[in-house]
């Protein structure tokens, strides 16, 4: 199989207005990066993806750019990006940014010029409509926004303040081929693409049967043209990696957007677990790793996340993040770095961080929740019931404040956090973690380690054992002459089972686990509440 640096990499993942604060905005900045990336170098992450920070509305933080070739003033300037690149490179990391080329902000020059009249020369940068069809958005009820001063609908798959750019139009393909080069050309190591499957859209807008299904979004005919198109323009030409947000899609089309071959992508999110298993799911969980691994193994690369900016921290969504938050914690570390593809880490999942519960939907500061909670409150739908309904996928779950120590705001920041941080920052913070070798964070940075001096946790092909199981999820990774055990718990119950010779794990030695004074036995496993072990058994 073809080697790589990026598929040998950890990734972790800063959403820096969260992150560290150091003028007293309340927001976390780049200048507070560069003080914690001794931190995550620490950690031993070879890639750091930096959420946008490019100038903004801040409608959808930041995910909504007005200015692409700039830096938002909450987040720094432009010298302080620079430094903060070579900080980065000067500690043998690497940076890939985030690329939002689907939509931009409705205050991006482009688009005032495009909604002043119809026969403006920028137009077409966007799609305009004089009937709206019956599609819904991610964050509204309809992806169609009449605009007074033409009397037309334009489309957004997102926010009403987040106009969909029209990728039909050359002009507007070029323009983000040339800003992408800006930055590569400044030495950024690649990008993270936030849904670059919605680029194309439906010829004709027809309506759709099930408009609740948004799936008709994503992956239309000419999205791999221009994928191909960007690939010749730009990619090909830097020693970079790339991976892209890619909802709705399964790995037959998955392997169209990062088959070796396809000269596009080189990885993908796809989000079978995160848009869609709300809990904990065994059965679910592995019949996705076992399908995507027959779909991709060999062919293209995939990546392996529970959580990110946009869904639940993992120990509240699917582990415990109550008595056993450490073990569970832990245990899913184990199970996403020994999975194959490439694991992405959002800060705080080293340390445990858990999801928040706000009393009010005014503390909840997450645009896709809110407008959620207006639409059905405006249904006629009982308020607390809808809150209640949204608070566990909020994604404002996992955009608290970075927890470093127990002073206020858990030395988040010195101000006012644009944000309130999770009340837990006094038990669960990074300066307790590392004060505590059994610590999660001592934990990530072994299995991290263990990977750098073990090719069979990338390279290694995969192979399921006790499928069936409803708590225990097992597997053997093999490499040349090595063969490695994994065995997760991934329940509260205490659990026995009954393997076959073949598995017996007496004598063999045990590479890493959550628990001390683990139980050796021959043909009988027993493991405790999100027990986790790796066994080398060749
Ligand atoms: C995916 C991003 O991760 C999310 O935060 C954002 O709201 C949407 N794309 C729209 O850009």
């Amino acid at each position: 199989m073809k080697k790589n640096w990026w598929k040998e990499s950890v990734v972790y993942q800063v959403y820096w207005r969260s992150f560290y604060d150091t003028d007293g905005d309340g927001y976390g900045d780049l200048e507070g990066v560069i003080q914690k990336l001794d931190y995550i170098q620490e950690l031993g992450a070879d890639v750091i993806w930096l959420n946008p920070c490019f100038e903004s509305p801040d409608v959808d933080n930041g995910y909504d750019i007005s200015d692409y070739r700039s830096i938002m003033s909450k987040a720094g300037t432009m010298e302080t990006f620079d430094r903060f690149l070579q900080e980065v490179h000067n500690r043998g990391m690497k940076l890939i940014m985030d690329l939002v080329v689907n939509h931009t902000s409705d205050q991006h020059p482009w688009f005032k010029e495009s909604r002043s009249s119809k026969d403006n020369p920028k137009r077409d940068y966007y799609v305009w409509r004089r009937e709206p069809n019956n599609w819904r958005s991610y964050f509204t009820p309809s992806v169609w926004e009449f605009d007074d001063q033409t009397e037309e609908y334009y489309f957004h798959s997102f926010a009403v303040e987040q106009p969909d750019l029209n990728w039909e139009n050359p002009m507007v393909r070029q323009e983000v081929y040339s800003f992408m080069r800006f930055w590569l050309d400044k030495g950024i190591d690649g990008f993270r693409m936030d849904v670059i499957n919605l680029l194309a859209k439906q010829a004709g807008f027809p309506d759709a049967e099930n408009p609740e299904d948004i799936s008709y979004l994503g992956n239309n005919p000419g999205i791999h043209e221009y994928l191909q198109e960007m690939h010749r323009e730009v990619l090909q030409h830097y020693d970079i990696f790339t991976v892209g947000e890619i909802p709705f899609v399964t790995p037959e089309d998955g392997l169209l957007y990062v088959g070796e071959n396809r000269r596009e992508l080189h990885t993908l999110f796809h989000f079978e677990v995160c848009d869609y298993m709300i809990h904990w799911d065994m059965q679910r969980y592995k019949e996705i790793q076992r399908r995507w691994y027959k779909g991709l193994w060999e062919k293209g690369w995939n990546s392996q996340f529970l959580n990110n900016h946009d869904h639940t921290r993992l120990v509240t969504r699917f582990g415990n993040d109550s008595i056993f938050r450490v073990e569970s914690a832990k245990c899913f570390a184990v199970l996403l770095h020994l999975l194959p593809g490439m694991p992405y880490i959002y800060q705080g999942e080293e340390i445990g961080m858990t999801g928040v519960r706000y009393k009010s939907i005014q503390e909840y500061q997450d645009i896709a929740m809110k407008n959620k909670y207006k639409e059905e409150v405006e249904k006629g739908r009982d308020p607390g019931e809808v809150f209640k309904s949204l608070v566990h996928l909020s994604r404002d779950n996992s955009r608290t404040p970075v927890q470093w120590d127990e002073s206020p705001n858990a030395g988040f920041t010195k101000g006012t956090p644009w944000i309130k941080v999770n009340p837990n920052y006094k038990e669960i913070n990074v300066a307790q973690s590392l004060a505590d070798p059994d610590s999660i964070f001592y934990f990530y940075k072994k299995l991290i380690q263990l990977r750098k001096e073990n090719k069979i946790m990338v390279y290694g092909d995969y192979q399921e054992v006790l499928e069936d199981h409803q708590q225990i999820y097992s597997f053997i990774r093999e490499l040349d002459h090595q063969r490695w055990l994994v065995v997760l718990n991934i329940s509260e119950l205490l659990v026995q089972v009954n393997v076959p010779e073949s598995l017996s794990i007496a004598g063999k030695e045990m590479l890493l686990t959550n628990y001390k004074n683990e139980v050796d036995s021959n043909v009988e496993w027993a493991l405790r509440p999100y027990e986790a072990r790796i066994y080398r058994l060749l």
